[in-house]
């Protein structure tokens, strides 16, 4: 079982394809068709390490010049230096722009993979092989690619449309524990904005052994995620709009990444914590938000902060410093109710405190599984 989802862009239509044990059919068609002269593969570390075995071998058939470059793990990949050490990399070996850039990892090899593809030779064909739930669902979907600056994460960077996205669910049979909570955290974005079917597939989650969930349940998340986040962007490439409901908890999540420098707390972590705030807040302001749709999740989450690291004030400045903030207010996207979201500028000051109290008591030991 297979699906592919069309993706519009200024740049034009491109595909996603999602299955299990599809990666072999759809590179090779997809080479085919860009019959480059060099094939360039930027791989993150961990993924060469546990599936070289399946993927040498199948880029020897690709292509009689193939450059294979790692991508060390972690966010320090996305920086300055290494995106040029990957320019380096493509120039030296006589990158043209009828060659083709393959990039394969979660959204940090994506962002700054996809991003060095764009800017070497004013940019050369892409194709996405994303290897993270949120890879699949998120980062290698809607042509944001970019690096993060010391002023701030992805401060630079680029809007660029890949020629397809791979996603082949046989990924994720060696990705770690906590990076299947990173990726439902964006998984149940989409629950909360566009699609509530994905609230009722994602229970297969909470029965704890993610490899036993089936592989048809796992394609069709991935697959109504990808559409979410295709519709969104067709109708607000450029995040002039309505792309924003995609950063649902995400005013709250990054303040809580800053506030714990970017190491004690995950981003998915941050994410789920800032859509139960988020909620609270459409709640405070008299929005139909009740239920328990992402708060249910919680004992897959194990949370290294405690809510006594925390404070509401740092935070709120946190906020107020964030790249999407509104003049000294802060704009947040809210539910009116579920599935129907908003962009709502705050000016209640105290109902923000009351939607951090809310993340305390959700770290707070007390609220333990
Ligand atoms: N471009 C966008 O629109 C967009 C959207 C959301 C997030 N992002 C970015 O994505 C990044 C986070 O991406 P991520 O969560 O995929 O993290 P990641 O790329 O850091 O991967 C997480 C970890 O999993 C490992 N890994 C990846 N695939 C694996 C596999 N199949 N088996 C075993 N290990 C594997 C990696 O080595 C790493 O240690 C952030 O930098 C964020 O800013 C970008």
């Amino acid at each position: 079982m297979s699906s592919s989802i069309d993706i519009k862009s200024a740049s034009g239509t491109y595909q996603a394809h999602v299955g299990r044990g599809i990666l072999d059919e759809y590179l090779k068609k997809e080479i085919a068709s860009l019959n480059p002269n060099n094939l360039f593969v930027l791989i993150d570390e961990n993924v060469r390490k546990h599936h070289s075995q399946h993927l040498e071998p199948l880029f020897d058939k690709l292509s009689e010049r193939v450059h294979l470059l790692s991508v060390p793990e972690g966010e320090s990949s996305k920086s300055l230096a290494f995106w040029s050490e990957i320019l380096d990399f493509l120039l030296q070996n006589h990158l043209q722009r009828s060659d083709a850039v393959v990039v394969i990892g979660g959204g940090v090899t994506g962002d700054v993979g996809a991003f060095a593809a764009a800017s070497a030779l004013r940019g050369v064909p892409l194709i996405h092989i994303p290897t993270t739930l949120l890879a699949m669902v998120d980062s290698s979907i809607g042509g944001k690619t970019g690096i993060n600056h010391e002023m701030g994460k992805n401060l630079i960077g680029a809007f660029y449309q890949p020629k397809s996205v791979i996603a082949d669910t046989r990924f994720l049979d060696t990705l770690p524990e906590m990076e299947w909570s990173n990726g439902l955290s964006e998984v149940l974005k989409y629950g909360a904005i566009r699609d509530r079917v994905i609230f009722d597939e994602c229970e297969r989650f909470l029965d704890g052994n993610r490899n036993k969930i089936p592989a048809k349940t796992l394609i069709s998340l991935i697959t109504r995620c990808i559409r979410v986040k295709a519709d969104v962007v067709a109708e607000d490439e450029f995040e002039g709009g309505i792309r924003a409901f995609l950063n649902y908890g995400h005013t709250f999540a990054h303040a809580l990444e800053r506030a714990c420098d970017y190491g004690k707390i995950s981003h998915g972590e941050a994410v789920w914590l800032g859509m139960i705030a988020a909620q609270h807040l459409s709640k405070l302001r008299g929005y139909e938000a009740e239920g328990d749709f992402i708060r249910k999740f919680r004992p897959l989450y194990h949370f290294r902060v405690s809510a006594e690291e925390l404070s509401s004030d740092e935070l709120n400045r946190h906020m107020k410093s964030d790249k999407k903030r509104d003049g000294d207010h802060i704009r947040f996207i809210l539910l009116k109710k579920w599935q129907h979201p908003v962009i709502e500028t705050v000016m209640d000051e105290d109902q923000v405190n009351e939607a951090w109290q809310m993340v305390f008591r959700q770290i707070s030991p007390s609220t333990k599984q």
